[in-house]
């Protein structure tokens, strides 16, 4: 059951005391006016003589009247000032109510606010059971999901994000708002096998306005467990599958994957000897520079002459085993065969992106 309104009770009390009012003057005006002494008839001295309703035997063809009961004019004014009491009582009690409006008034502005809020964490929990949930999962736990390793989304239901965990760090709240709507807006693009954050702004290109975007901050930082199991039922409702079905992962091109070799590898990166960047020196100073190796490779005598003798394999064999080809080089050996840890599919990707960089 939802709670109830104070205003709504306030108007309900204010309507029946307005009504119970009028009703109460109406009321007045015509049990006072039914108990005024009459105006004198001239029956006034026959009621003298005889009680109330006897009828009077008398030798005229005329048939007398009952004769009424004299209003007691003692029970007229007493009555008078009881309805005047409870009048005053009733004008006081609409006082009252107004005076308990303006008390109640901030009371009935927070619940305003918060009933406000009830709604954007709906419309934030539908917004994300459409546009977010296969990303970021049932729950919003992303890549951590437990069931879903496979979700590139990052986690949205976490404690950091949590309003209730951060309202007493304003900076961090702060940041943390910022952080949240600014990625929604701009999206966060990643590299090419990754998948990227779309940006949803309206400004970059996205379907989402400034009020929807608002709504999905606001259901992130502030809705409860129940709001994020929620999701899956929204999605239910809306005849949506319930497994959330991110998209693939683009396959790499043998360059793509040389290059994450070469920054990145189980041995040891290329990187932390070579630079890449022709603007860059290696961070090793006898390690060449590879920014133009397409074009200015084989660097050392030894591979020269490999290549000249016609080896097509120069360079996967030098990356297998520098050693091998000029011996006392510090480069060590990455094939597998030398002791290395790259296999030779690996390797030839590497070599794939060295001739690439012209
Ligand atoms: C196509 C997949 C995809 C969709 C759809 C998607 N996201 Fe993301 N989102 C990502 C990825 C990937 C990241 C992580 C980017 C990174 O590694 O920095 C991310 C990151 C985020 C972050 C930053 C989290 C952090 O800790 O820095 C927020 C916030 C976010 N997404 C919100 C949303 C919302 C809200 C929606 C729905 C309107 C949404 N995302 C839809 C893929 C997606
Ligand atoms: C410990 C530092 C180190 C690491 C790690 C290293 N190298 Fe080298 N590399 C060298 C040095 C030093 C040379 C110069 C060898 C010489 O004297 O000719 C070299 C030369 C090269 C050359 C030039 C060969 C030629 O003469 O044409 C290539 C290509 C190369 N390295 C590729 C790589 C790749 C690919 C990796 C990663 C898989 C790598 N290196 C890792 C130190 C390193």
């Amino acid at each position: 059951m939802p709670p109830i309104d104070l205003n709504v009770v306030l108007a309900a009390l204010s309507l029946l005391l307005f009504l119970a009012f009028v009703g109460f003057f109406a009321f007045l005006v015509f049990h006072q006016s039914s108990i005024e002494p009459r105006e004198p008839t001239g029956a006034e001295l026959i009621e003298q003589h005889y009680a109330p309703g006897e009828t009077i035997e008398q030798p005229t063809p005329y048939y007398v009247a009952p004769i009424p009961a004299a209003p007691d004019p003692l029970e007229i004014s007493a009555n008078l000032d009881k309805k005047i009491i409870l009048g005053a009582g009733m004008l006081f009690a609409i006082f009252a109510l107004v005076g308990a409006y303006f008390l109640a008034n901030p009371t009935i502005r927070a619940r305003g606010a918060e009933d406000q809020q009830q709604r954007s964490i709906m419309r934030g929990r539908n917004l994300y059971a459409n546009f977010c949930f296969d990303c970021h999962g049932k729950t919003g736990l992303g890549s951590t999901d437990p069931e879903r390793k496979d979700l590139p989304g990052l986690p949205l239901n976490k404690p950091q994000f949590k309003y209730e965990n951060i309202k007493n760090d304003p900076a961090a709240l702060k940041t943390t708002q910022d952080l949240i709507q600014r990625t929604i807006e701009r999206g966060r693009a990643k590299p090419a096998p990754l998948i990227s954050m779309p940006a949803w702004g309206q400004a970059d290109g996205g379907a989402l306005n400034d009020e929807q975007i608002t709504q999905l901050v606001t259901f992130i930082m502030y809705g409860t467990d129940q709001d994020w199991a929620d999701v899956v039922t929204v999605r239910q409702q809306s005849g949506l599958p319930t497994e959330p079905n991110p998209p693939k992962p683009q396959q790499l091109t043998p360059v793509q994957l040389g290059q994450q070799l070469f920054t990145s590898n189980p041995q040891t990166p290329c990187v932390t000897c070579h630079s890449a960047d022709p603007n860059k020196p290696s961070p090793l100073a006898n390690a060449p520079n590879l920014g133009h190796y397409g074009t200015e490779g084989p660097l050392n005598a030894e591979n020269k002459a490999k290549k000249a003798a016609g080896d097509a394999d120069w360079l996967l064999h030098w990356i297998q085993n520098p050693p091998a080809v000029k011996p006392g080089v510090v480069m060590p050996p990455f094939g597998t065969a030398a002791g290395g840890q790259l296999s030779d599919d690996q390797i030839r990707a590497i070599t794939e992106y060295l001739m690439s960089l012209k």
